[in-house]
């Protein structure tokens, strides 16, 4: 382990010299920290950028958070994926205004019970708002450890964060805030994902176990994925009137409570669609076109069919929403957006 207990002075004197400069790093408020390691979940730090801004601009403190309407909340989060994040958001500002008199936390044990923050949030929030010596383990964090230890366990097995974990904390410096960020940074640039290394630009060369056996562009290893299932689905945008048919998803499951165009299980042709327009009480004026898109959850990946259609008048059990309202107002997931970004556009 001794190249390991090198590393904080490797890695520290890069990140002062290299660091990007990121909205969240302006500053040490750990609701701002917190904030912005949920928003990077899954998510690119280019993306999360004008989110992050704009959620603290409707929503500076946890009290504000703790009060704020689910629609809003789910209009700020729109199109950032994974939707219990922003619910758990809430319910964790809830928390710590009736549990913790309204002041985060600062213990990890206290902050890790908070709703939607597992041992990498803790961690994550407690060194770099706190400086505790908390390490937060992502994949980040992961790639450049198991090159650096030329460790080729499966990073997804489950012993294997805790064992990363307990390794850091051992190493870990003063200041623990600076580490953990230039933890990540590394992993985010020189030794970034989907790409070779780039070795010839990193501070840690001399003590990289994968740079010195040549191994470091064939790690992490990765377990064999399990194949997602797909659904096939065909999706209505239905207009009538300068108006858009749109319902509310059912509150649990994927997306729940957010809205979707009317949409039916299986490929539809024509006439089955003509089939259930006219048992949604509809009239049809024209059929425009047709259009595929498929959209890839973690777990599932829909093969969507959005048939674009003309109706007489805005009835049936719809809410009908102008082109404004939808833009403005409606939280619409961005497996159904694409759609409605799309309406414009030519049949293919
Ligand atoms: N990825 C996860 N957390 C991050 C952070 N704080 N800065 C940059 N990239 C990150």
């Amino acid at each position: 382990m001794e190249n390991l207990k090198q590393l904080p002075e490797r890695l520290l004197p890069w990140f002062y010299v290299n660091r990007r400069e990121l909205p969240w790093r302006a500053d040490r408020d750990p609701y701002h920290i917190w904030l912005s390691e949920i928003m990077l979940q899954q998510t690119r730090v280019e993306a999360v950028k004008g989110y992050y801004s704009r959620f603290l601009k409707k929503l500076p403190t946890v009290a504000a958070l703790s009060q704020a309407d689910d629609e809003l909340l789910t209009k700020l989060w729109e199109g950032l994926g994974y939707y219990s994040r922003v619910r758990n958001l809430k319910k964790a500002a809830t928390q710590i205004m009736q549990e913790h008199g309204g002041e985060f936390p600062h213990s990890y044990e206290a902050i890790r019970k908070l709703p939607g923050i597992g041992d990498y949030t803790a961690g994550a929030v407690c060194s770099i708002a706190f400086d505790q010596k908390t390490p937060a383990v992502d994949g980040n964090v992961l790639r450049v450890y198991t090159r650096l230890m030329d460790d080729d366990t499966p990073i997804d097995q489950p012993a294997m964060k805790k064992k990363v974990a307990s390794e850091l904390e051992k190493i870990y410096p003063q200041t623990a805030g600076d580490f953990t960020q230039a933890l990540m940074e590394l992993g985010a640039t020189v030794c970034g994902p989907n790409r070779k290394p780039d070795c010839q630009s990193c501070p840690c060369r001399d003590i990289c176990r994968g740079f010195q056996k040549g191994t470091a562009e064939k790690l992490p290893v990765k377990s064999p994925k399990k194949q997602r299932k797909t659904e096939d689905m065909t999706v209505f945008i239905l207009s009538a009137d300068g108006a858009y048919a749109l319902e509310k998803r059912e509150n649990k499951g994927l997306l729940a409570g957010l809205w979707q165009f009317p949409n039916v299980p299986g490929h539809m042709d024509t006439a089955q669609a003509l089939d259930i327009l006219s048992q949604w009480g509809l009239e049809v004026r024209d059929i425009l076109r047709q259009t595929d898109k498929k959209h890839i959850f973690t777990h599932v990946q829909w093969n969507m069919r959005g048939l674009y259609v003309q109706v007489r008048e805005p009835s049936g059990a719809f809410h009908w929403l102008t082109e404004q309202e939808i833009d403005q107002q409606a939280a619409l997931p961005t497996a159904f957006r694409v759609f409605w970004q799309a309406r414009h556009m030519d049949a293919d």
